[in-house]
C-alpha cells in the first residue's frame, strides 16, 4: 500500500512516500480503513520534528484524522452489528434498546403484548416481535437472519432459541434466569458462539463510575430516557413486589414514590 513514512524525526524532507508497504492486519477491536483523505494538523509537524511530548516508535505514518472505506472489521468491532433484546419491554430491555441504538447497532426487540411491542418500537428498536406468538423465532430468522449479540431476559425459557438465533462468533448474554433449561451444547460448536453471564452486582467501582458517566451523559444529551410504567406510594411496596414478578405485558420500570 502507499503511505507516508517517517524513519527519522526532523524537517518535512523526512516525509517519504512509499508504495510497497504491507497492509496492516486487523486486531480484534480494530477496523481496516482504506484511507481516501487524511487531515493535516499542526500537531503532525510537532511529532515529525520530534518535539512533541508523546512520540510514536519509528518508523511511523503521520496523521490522526482520516476518512475512507472500512475494508475489514475485527472480531469485536460493534456498530452495524445486530442485537436482539429478548424481553425488551421491561426495565432492563427498554434501557438496553436505547443504549444499543446509541452505539449504532441494529436493534431487534421482543415483547409479549401489542402495547409492549409499540413501546419497544417507539423507544428505538428497528424491528419488534412478540415472544408469546408461535413461530416468532422463525420470523426473526426470516427478517434478519440472526443476531450478533443477544441480551436474554428469560434464559430458562429461551436459551436454546438464542443458540439457534445467534450468528457465527456471536454472544448470548444471560441477564435474566429463573431456573434451569436443557440445551444442546452442540449448537455452539459450528458457530463458535459464546454464552456469557452478566451480573450488575459483580461490576467493579471503576465500571460503576463508567456506567454512571455514560448514563448521565445520555440523559443530558437526550438519547437516554428512563421508561417508567407504574409509580406506587411507598406503602404499596407489597403490591409492587407482587407485580414485578407476576406482570405480563411489561412496559418499563416499577417505582416506589417515597414522598407518598
Ligand atoms: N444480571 C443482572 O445483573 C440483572 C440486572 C437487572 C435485572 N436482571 C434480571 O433480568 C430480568 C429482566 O429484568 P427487568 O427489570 O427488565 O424485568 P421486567 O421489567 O419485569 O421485564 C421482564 C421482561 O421479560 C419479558 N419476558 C416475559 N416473558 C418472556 C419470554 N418468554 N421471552 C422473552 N422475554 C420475556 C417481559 O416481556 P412481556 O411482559 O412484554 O411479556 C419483559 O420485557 C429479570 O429476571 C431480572 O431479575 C438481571
Amino acid at each position: 500500500m502507499r503511505a507516508i513514512r517517517v524513519t527519522t524525526f526532523g524537517g518535512p524532507e523526512n516525509l517519504k512516500l512509499e508504495s510497497d508497504l504491507p497492509i496492516p492486519s486487523v486486531g480484534k477491536k480494530e477496523v481496516l480503513l482504506k484511507v481516501s483523505a487524511a487531515g493535516v494538523n499542526p500537531v503532525d509537524t510537532y511529532i515529525r520534528n520530534g518535539t512533541y511530548a508523546r512520540l510514536p516508535t519509528l518508523p511511523y505514518t503521520p496523521g490522526s484524522d482520516a476518512a475512507g472505506i472500512v475494508e475489514e472489521v475485527g472480531a469485536e468491532a460493534r456498530p452495524g452489528q445486530t442485537c436482539l433484546i429478548h424481553g425488551a419491554s421491561g426495565a432492563v430491555g427498554l434501557a438496553a434498546v436505547q443504549l444499543a441504538k446509541a452505539m449504532g447497532l441494529r436493534v431487534i426487540g421482543t415483547a409479549g403484548t401489542k402495547e409492549g411491542m409499540d413501546l419497544v418500537k417507539e423507544t428505538g428498536a428497528d424491528l419488534v416481535f412478540n415472544h408469546r406468538q408461535d413461530g416468532y423465532v422463525k420470523d426473526i430468522q426470516d427478517a434478519v437472519g440472526g443476531a450478533d449479540i443477544i441480551l436474554e431476559m428469560l434464559s430458562n425459557v429461551n436459551l436454546q432459541k438464542d443458540l439457534d438465533l445467534v450468528n457465527a462468533k456471536g454472544k448470548v448474554m444471560i441477564i435474566g434466569c429463573r431456573g434451569p433449561i436443557e440445551i444442546n451444547p452442540r449448537s455452539t460448536m459450528g458457530k463458535e458462539s459464546c454464552i456469557m453471564g452478566v451480573n450488575l452486582m459483580s461490576a467493579s467501582d471503576e465500571e460503576f463510575k463508567e456506567m454512571h458517566c455514560m448514563l448521565s451523559a445520555g440523559m443530558k444529551v437526550g438519547w437516554l430516557e428512563p421508561k417508567v410504567s407504574t409509580v406506587y406510594p411507598l406503602g404499596e411496596a407489597k403490591t409492587a413486589h407482587h407485580d414485578v414478578i407476576n406482570n405480563q405485558g411489561t412496559q418499563g420500570k416499577l417505582i416506589l414514590d417515597t414522598t407518598k
